[in-house]
């Protein structure tokens, strides 16, 4: 890995580091297995590491904090982006929504700490909170950017409307939304080519890929992987077609199942990044090899029907 400005087309998704999603302690062992994960990703190129405050309980922010301390120099080589705005158990043991400027700079206060680092390059708000000030939201991005604590903002699992609210009030572009998108969950193209077509539902995130590529918005997708459902062994029979044209795929480009899942994603021409979740390094190396992927219109077409189960309108 040696450029800072270039970020590669996978961003490493860093939720499952740091242990467990409860108060105990980060352990050696939780650190070990970070600083594996991470090097990993470096490994292939990867340079771009999510976060979020409550990831393992602020454990996986905390490990990686670990692993930068270790390797001086690291932190100018990558992108690190993090989000707040869910507050875990706070009304009545369950999460609510938070997004007032203290809320804000509290949190990245926390994740700055934790990360042992300055400056975030990105943060998200993580959800829309329905009582979210977007003026307040405004003067808090203004106040951070100015204190040199974080680079860029985006949103994450946002609608455009919440975007195109946002962006009215604020100067600081909103550059990204991370929200959900795979194979198998898929809205995001479903919604658009089967659009006007009453026997399809519709939630309205079809407009969003459009939406993004005319406002020049990186969409980053988590589950990319659908935890794994199509690369596992299971024996769930929806499954099989898509994993054996998977295989299938994989031998014809000289790869693996997983690069082509993710490749299915990259090939769509818009900005969209797939944020990989696994801590496994062999997993991160073979889904990094969807990078040298070029999946043919009929094969992306075939991937899509097949997991679809059904065909084109
Ligand atoms: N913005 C949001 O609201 C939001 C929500 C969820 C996630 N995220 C971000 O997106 C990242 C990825 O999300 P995700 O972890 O839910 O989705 P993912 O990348 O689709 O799946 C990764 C998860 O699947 C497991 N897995 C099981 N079998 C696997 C296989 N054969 N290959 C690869 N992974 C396998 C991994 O476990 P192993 O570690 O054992 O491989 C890991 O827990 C997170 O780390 C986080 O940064 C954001």
């Amino acid at each position: 890995m040696t450029e800072t400005n270039k970020t590669h087309h996978i961003i490493y998704g860093c939720m499952g580091l740091g242990g467990s999603w409860d108060d105990s302690p980060l352990e050696k062992e939780n650190i070990e297995e970070a600083r594996k994960a991470i090097h990993a990703a470096l490994d292939c190129g990867i340079n771009t590491f999510d976060h979020a405050d409550i990831y393992n309980v602020g454990k996986a922010e905390l490990a990686f904090g670990e692993i930068l301390k270790e390797n001086p120099g690291l932190r100018e080589m990558i992108k690190i982006q993090s989000k707040a705005g869910i507050s875990l158990g706070t009304a009545g043991g369950f999460n609510t929504y938070h997004s007032s400027k203290e809320y804000f700079i509290r949190q990245i206060d926390k994740s700055l700490k934790n990360l042992q680092t300055d400056y975030l390059d990105t943060f998200l708000i993580h959800r829309p909170d329905p009582l979210m000030d977007v003026e307040e939201i405004a003067e808090t991005f203004d106040y951070l950017k100015s204190e040199g604590l974080v680079k860029r903002f985006g949103v994450s699992n946002m609608s455009t409307s919440h975007i195109q609210l946002l962006q009215y009030y604020c100067d600081m572009p909103i550059t990204a939304n991370q929200i959900q998108f795979s194979l198998k969950h898929a809205a995001l193209i479903e919604e658009g080519l089967t659009y006007n077509i009453t026997k399809f539902s519709q939630n309205g995130v079809g407009d969003f890929l459009p939406f993004s590529k005319l406002h020049n918005i990186e969409i980053q997708a988590w589950g990319a992987l659908d935890n794994g459902l199509y690369l596992n062994d299971n024996d769930l029979e929806e499954t099989k077609a898509v994993k054996r044209l998977l295989e299938k795929l994989a031998e014809k480009y000289d790869t693996n199942p997983a690069a082509i899942l993710v490749a299915w994603i990259l090939r769509l021409p818009y900005n969209i990044k797939p944020v990989i979740g696994s801590t496994k390094p062999q997993r991160i190396q073979r889904c990094a090899e969807a990078a040298k992927v070029n999946l043919s219109r009929e094969d992306w077409y075939l991937l899509y029907v097949t997991a679809r189960a059904d065909s084109l309108p």
